[in-house]
């Protein structure tokens, strides 16, 4: 199976404080790979090392076959314009329509004409069934609304690689789960392969292919979701005991 991200011995500090200790893990092709861990286990640090927004203090990651650490910004651009992030807070503008929000990495990155960039626009706002918000403000919207707009924004360029820093916090189940099946869409339909941070039982199980569990920055397991459960380790099995961490 081709990897689309490698991520080796990755160690990164801050305030020499240790925050990520040798995380080796892989985002294999047309998967969603899960990324869970209780908060504050370095989950959102160790995305932010793959896509380039902060450096380790050693090891190595490749996106595409191509180590990112050290590479020059210009290379950097080309594999920016193949991923796409939904952000843990999501994001968006507020002093700018949802339509204006979602053309941001299209007229950033792209020198297609302002007509196609709206039928681009629109293609992605219908997509997460938010057609009718397309004129409205992000304070015009459920916090529901505004990841599914977050999230159109975050496959603009149609994305080979989708990364999504909790897509699903802080909503009521049936949202959660309206958010989980547009994930699964874009990984089944539109193969692209993802990978998400959650803390959510219930979304592991609709959307898991495979699992990476971190504690307090190290891999404490990485393998199928199905064999996950079956893990005696503690923190794991506790964690599906209880539903959460
Ligand atoms: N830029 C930074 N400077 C200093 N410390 C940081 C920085 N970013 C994160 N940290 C620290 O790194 C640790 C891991 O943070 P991170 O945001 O990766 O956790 P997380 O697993 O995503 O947690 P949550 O589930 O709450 O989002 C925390 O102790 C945090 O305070
Ligand atoms: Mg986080």
């Amino acid at each position: 199976m081709k990897k689309i991200v490698e991520v080796r011995n990755l160690t990164t500090e801050f305030d020499r404080k240790r925050i990520l200790n040798k995380v080796s893990m892989d985002v294999l092709e047309n998967e969603v790979l899960v990324i869970l861990g209780e908060s504050g286990c370095g989950k959102t640090t160790l995305l932010k090392h793959i896509i380039g927004l902060h450096s380790p203090t050693s090891g190595s990651v490749k996106i595409f076959n191509q180590e990112i650490i050290g590479m020059d910004e210009v290379e950097f651009e080309k594999i920016l314009k193949k991923v796409g992030v939904l952000f843990q807070n999501g994001a968006l503008l507020n002093s700018l329509t949802i339509r204006e929000n979602v053309a941001i990495p299209l007229r950033q990155h792209t020198n297609l004409s302002e007509s196609l960039i709206q039928r681009l626009v629109r293609t992605k706002l219908h997509l997460v069934e938010l057609d009718e918000a397309i004129d409205m403000f992000p304070s015009q919207l459920s916090g529901g609304m505004c990841k599914r707009a977050a999230l159109a924004r975050a496959i603009a360029l149609d994305p080979v690689m989708l990364f999504c820093d909790e897509p699903t916090a802080g909503l009521d189940p049936v949202t959660s789960s309206a958010i989980d099946d547009l994930i699964k869409k874009l990984n089944n339909q539109l193969n692209m392969t993802v990978m998400v941070i959650t803390h959510e039982l219930a979304s592991i199980h609709r959307i898991a292919d495979r699992v990476v569990f971190l504690d307090k920055g190290e891999v404490l397991f990485g393998g199928r979701f199905e064999e996950s459960k079956k893990s005696r380790i503690p923190q794991i099995s506790n964690f599906f005991e209880k539903g959460n961490f």
